[in-house]
């Protein structure tokens, strides 16, 4: 071929950043693919508007609706870059169904349409390349896929999302999370609505699709616990630093057992006290970083910047190029059978846990505590009181040995009942 047609759906943002990419880096990439990457479609609601300023000639199609363009454009690969869940899903299955390969950088179709998606690209002897719905800019997607071929990927701790740890790495110099969230959105990276990332469930699908990746099945998103960083406050991020030489970063974890052809996970994201030395806790501001965890090549740490229109448009870019060569080369398409994954319970993954309550200043109150967590069967490693200056309650913060998850939240369940203790608390587990 001395072409390969592409179709871009969306040009907000990344789309914008995709399509001059595309047409700045033109002649080095037909250079190194043998191949000119051809744009001949865009879509996008204000896709008149965007294409004249993108300076886009008349032979590029202009389409209001995506769905149109993917029902009618001579394309051999579309970039899905609209965000959402229902247009990009017709979208999507609609290129696969015609056997057309498709880029796409949205991990919340990826993590509720998984099946859909795989299945798809089976029956149309399709390509799917996501790169851009991880980590943006940082090659992780690639790397699991490939270049552990040999190896056996065990685990992967990520931090996924940059808005929570800006937040929080900011507040360990002592801005407010109101303060930080505002600088982020100010700098772009932070989405003008920030429960989706303050809650844990962005991190959450984008840790569906690396299990997806690394197994070939569909962690669901919702099958797994996820706690977000609303309950950490400045009092926890002071603690953890000052008494206990920890940080607090919002981890998203997966750990593999199982046979490759009927994998288990176990996943969850959560707020997590990592040492100071540890590689995630050096990990500041709005950058991502995956901690892989091989059996032969030991651990790796994957960091880079996890969003924005540069990073993440330089790697659906990418995308586009492998996907295109392997046109151009006319390698079959996308053959692997989606695997049932089966979740392992989550009550039984064993840490510390650290756990912050405040506490009504009445005699016996720390007795029940403790018995509370006797009976779970928790021992408790260290407890701090702060004082109590006048106040009616003081934060209370308990440190815990090992302990099975289901276990502490029995505790944590129980001590929240007690009329003495406040709703308001924090619950954190930590690692080594
Ligand atoms: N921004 C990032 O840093 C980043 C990082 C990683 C992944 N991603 C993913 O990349 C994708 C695009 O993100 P983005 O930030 O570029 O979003 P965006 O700025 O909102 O751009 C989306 C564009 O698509 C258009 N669009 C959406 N639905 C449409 C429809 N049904 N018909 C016609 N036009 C439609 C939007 O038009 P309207 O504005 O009129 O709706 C907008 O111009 C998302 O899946 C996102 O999760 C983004």
């Amino acid at each position: 071929m001395n072409a390969i047609n592409i179709a871009v759906a969306g040009l907000g943002t990344v789309g914008r950043e995709t399509v001059r990419l595309l047409r700045a880096r033109r002649a080095e990439l037909k250079e190194r693919l043998g191949a000119e990457l051809r744009l001949v479609a865009v879509a996008d609601r204000a896709a008149e508007r965007e294409a004249r300023a993108l300076g886009l000639p008349a032979s590029v199609v202009r389409y209001r609706d995506p769905l149109d363009m993917v029902r009618r454009a001579e394309a051999d690969l579309f970039v899905e870059l609209l965000g959402g869940l229902e247009t990009p899903k017709r979208f999507a299955l609609a290129a696969l169904g015609r056997g057309k390969a498709l880029v796409t950088a949205n991990k919340r179709l990826l993590a509720h349409a998984w099946p859909a998606l795989t299945h798809a690209a089976r029956a149309g002897g399709a390509r799917l390349a996501f790169e851009g719905s991880v980590a943006g800019g940082i090659p992780v997607l690639r790397a699991l896929e490939l270049s552990f071929s040999g190896d056996r990927v065990l685990g992967l701790d990520g931090i996924l999302n940059g808005t929570t740890n800006y937040i929080l790495s900011r507040g360990e110099e002592g801005a407010t999370p109101e303060q930080a969230l505002a600088e982020a959105q100010t700098l772009g990276f932070a989405e003008k609505d920030p429960r989706l990332d303050l809650s844990g469930r962005d991190s959450a699908q984008k840790l569906s699709v690396l299990a997806g990746l690394v197994t070939g099945g569909w962690l669901r998103p919702g099958a797994f616990p996820v706690a977000g960083i609303e309950s950490v406050t400045a009092r926890d991020l002071s603690f953890a630093r000052e008494r206990l030489g920890m940080a607090v970063r919002l981890v998203a974890s997966l750990r593999f057992s199982g046979k490759p052809a009927a994998p288990a996970v176990a996943a969850a994201v959560a707020p997590t006290l990592l040492p100071l030395g540890h590689p995630l806790a050096a990990v500041r501001r709005q950058y991502n970083a995956l901690l892989v965890h091989t059996a032969s090549a030991g651990d790796l740490m994957f960091y880079g910047q996890g969003a924005g229109a540069g990073p993440t448009a330089s790697a659906v870019l990418a995308d586009v190029f492998v996907l295109a060569r392997d046109i151009q080369g006319g390698l079959p398409g996308a053959a692997a059978a989606s695997r049932r994954l089966r979740l392992t319970s989550p009550d039984h993954a064993v840490s510390s846990y650290y756990l912050r309550i405040e506490v009504l200043d009445r005699p016996g109150a720390l007795a029940r505590i403790a018995d509370a967590l006797a009976n779970a069967g928790v021992s408790i490693s260290a407890i701090h009181q702060d004082p109590a200056s006048g106040r009616r309650s003081v934060p209370v913060m308990i440190i815990t040995h090992p302990a099975e998850r289901g276990r502490f939240e029995r505790a944590r369940k129980r001590i929240l009942s007690l009329s003495s203790v406040k709703p308001a608390h924090c619950a954190m587990r930590m690692m080594a």
